[in-house]
């Protein structure tokens, strides 16, 4: 009924605030005996924490995570998860309620306050309280997690586009990714960036952008018709992100300009005596089950709507009123997202691995 919950068997439950004392997750059905130790969890979180660049929120949160259940030392001294409830939690250290005192009454065209103001009739405004992406720092949190059950299975993200301004696909490389600001893979595009997100930094705006996620390794078979699909559940976790107002698997919303005979993924036999498809048009599902081919999401971020500029809104009492955000915020949000649907892609292939192992068994 209140969803603050995703998945099924690997399931996933966040709470907090932007400005509360601290933000958690709870993640139940864990298989028991996975090393996990806080610093790999730390290691994603740190790839989305603020303030590492001028091109992101300036508020400074360590992000510091902490195991409170769900480990233990196993007879060889690791510490491993037992099966129970794993719970995490970060503090939150530098909130500035007061940033938000002037728009408590008045609602962010572009926000969620107005809708969160008509369901609950109350709302935490500080920093958008419960809307606000301080939450996402939790998907990665137990995104980490899911990464553990499903080690065959690696998952990378990038940016891909900026407002108008995309990668050369043919650059592509995923070494760069973690060379430049924005995780793109592609070098010849960071300096075009970099201005143009000045420019919008400067002038108090936001920009949207596109988001890539494939997960390599996974093998042939997870997945469920017919209202279990991985691409089905892969939308949903994506589109629960803040800000994302389109997904697309594969060829995504381009295979509507493909013919049969492009779009089908012809398959042969490999040297290895394995299938080999020769395009990956599908992005690796068929009929909601994994092909063996990377699995490849995309999703567009809208930009942010708390900027500078005055915008025309009304208050929660009816009247007409001018409003200007003076919290801290993202230009694009779209960067720090790329580790948050990572997660979210980590999080719904280790669900569908202990589905699938529910189902069917572990295979041969
Ligand atoms: C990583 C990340 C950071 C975000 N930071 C901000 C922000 O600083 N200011 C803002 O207005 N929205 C920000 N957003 C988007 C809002 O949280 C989101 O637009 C809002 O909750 C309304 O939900 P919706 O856009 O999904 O409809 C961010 C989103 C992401 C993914």
């Amino acid at each position: 009924m209140s969803y603050n919950t995703i998945g099924h068997l690997f399931r996933v439950t966040t709470w907090g605030e932007s400005h509360g004392p601290s933000i958690g997750c709870v993640i139940d059905g864990c298989p028991p005996g996975i090393a996990l130790a806080a610093e790999e969890i730390q290691a994603f979180l740190d790839k989305r924490r603020p303030g590492q660049s001028r091109f992101t929120t300036q508020r400074r949160e360590p992000d510091a995570v902490r195991i409170l259940s769900g480990v233990f030392q196993d007879d060889a001294g690791r510490q491993v998860t037992t099966g129970t409830p794993i719970s995490l939690i970060i503090d939150n250290v530098d909130q500035r309620g007061r940033d938000y005192t002037d728009i408590k009454d008045k609602f962010r065209p572009g926000h969620a306050d107005f809708t969160y103001w008509q369901k609950y009739g109350i709302r935490d405004y500080r920093g958008g309280g419960r809307s606000s992406a301080r939450e996402t720092a939790m998907r990665v949190a137990a995104g980490a997690v899911a990464r553990k059950v499903i080690p065959s299975v690696t998952i990378r993200g990038a940016l891909v586009q900026i407002g108008r301004h995309r990668i050369d696909r043919s650059r592509w490389n995923w070494e760069e990714v973690g060379n430049n600001p924005f995780f793109s893979p592609d070098a010849g595009i960071v300096e075009t960036w970099t201005s143009y997100l000045d420019e919008v930094r400067k002038a108090g705006s936001s920009v949207g952008a596109v988001i890539e996620i494939v997960a390599e390794g996974t093998p042939a078979g997870w997945g469920a018709p017919i209202y279990g699909k991985v691409d089905q559940d892969l939308a949903g976790a994506m589109m629960s992100i803040n800000a994302v107002k389109g997904v697309e698997i594969g060829a995504g919303m381009a295979a509507a300009e493909l013919t049969g005979e492009d779009n089908a993924d012809e398959i042969r036999m490999g040297n290895d005596g394995r299938p080999q498809f020769l395009s990956n048009n599908a992005g690796g599902i068929l009929g909601g089950i994994s092909t063996g081919q990377p699995i490849v999401a995309r999703f567009a971020v809208k930009p942010t709507s708390s900027i500078l500029t005055p915008r025309r809104t009304i208050d929660r009492f009816g009247h007409d009123a001018d409003i200007s955000t003076k919290g801290r915020h993202d230009p694009c949000v779209g960067i720090r997202a790329v580790p948050v649907g990572e997660a979210m892609m980590a999080i719904v292939l280790a669900d569908h691995c202990l589905r699938h192992r529910g189902q069917v068994g572990p295979g041969p």
